[in-house]
């Protein structure tokens, strides 16, 4: 007879085969729960993004002039940090809960160090961090857009739906800024 234990042993050969047996343990534990082939190269190929954007603004926060722009940087560095996390929970079996109610960009009110001041290499210099990272933070949100569609599974489109619309907060954050300090 073919018993539950056999039915299982037969479907971790099949995960194996397809190198999808990291998931199995969690296969037992979700029911359903495991990641089709587009799902694991698509948060791979993010994950491997948002480690990138955390490099880049562990680089930008030592390079900014303006106490305020480090410390975006800095803010957005954390942002960054735990959209990684969250793909590596996905990655490992279980999709993190999120707010889905993200305002930190509505919220973000810079004072504008540069205001009403003359233009200075500095100024420059920092406008060319803002504007640079206004760009990947566009790139990275329309990855998200466009891979909300490749998953299969729901809560994995939540989730996704829910950085890109963080993404798309950083932008407007960083847009804020150069907009009180009179780069645009
Ligand atoms: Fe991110
Ligand atoms: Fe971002």
């Amino acid at each position: 007879m073919y018993n539950f234990h056999q039915f299982t042993h037969t479907i971790h050969k099949q995960l194996v085969s397809e190198g999808r047996h990291i998931l199995y343990k969690n296969w037992q534990k979700w029911g359903s729960m495991y990641l089709t082939q587009k799902e694991l190269s698509v948060l791979n190929d993010l994950k491997t993004q948002e480690q990138n954007c955390i490099e880049k603004y562990t680089k930008y926060a030592e390079l900014a002039a303006d106490e305020e722009l480090k410390e975006l940087f800095l803010a957005l560095k954390q942002d960054e940090q735990k959209h990684f996390e969250s793909l590596r929970q996905v990655l490992a079996g279980t999709v993190p809960s999120c707010d889905c109610n993200d305002t930190k960009g509505r919220d973000y009110a810079p004072k504008g160090t540069y205001k009403g001041k003359a233009d200075s290499q500095q100024k420059q210099s920092d406008c060319f961090l803002a504007t640079d990272s206004i760009g990947t933070e566009k790139l990275v949100s329309t990855e998200y857009n466009f891979d909300v569609f490749a998953a299969d599974n729901t809560d994995i489109r939540k989730l996704l739906a829910d950085i890109q619309i963080e993404e798309q907060n950083h932008a407007e954050m960083l847009y804020k800024y150069k907009k009180e300090n009179q780069m645009v």
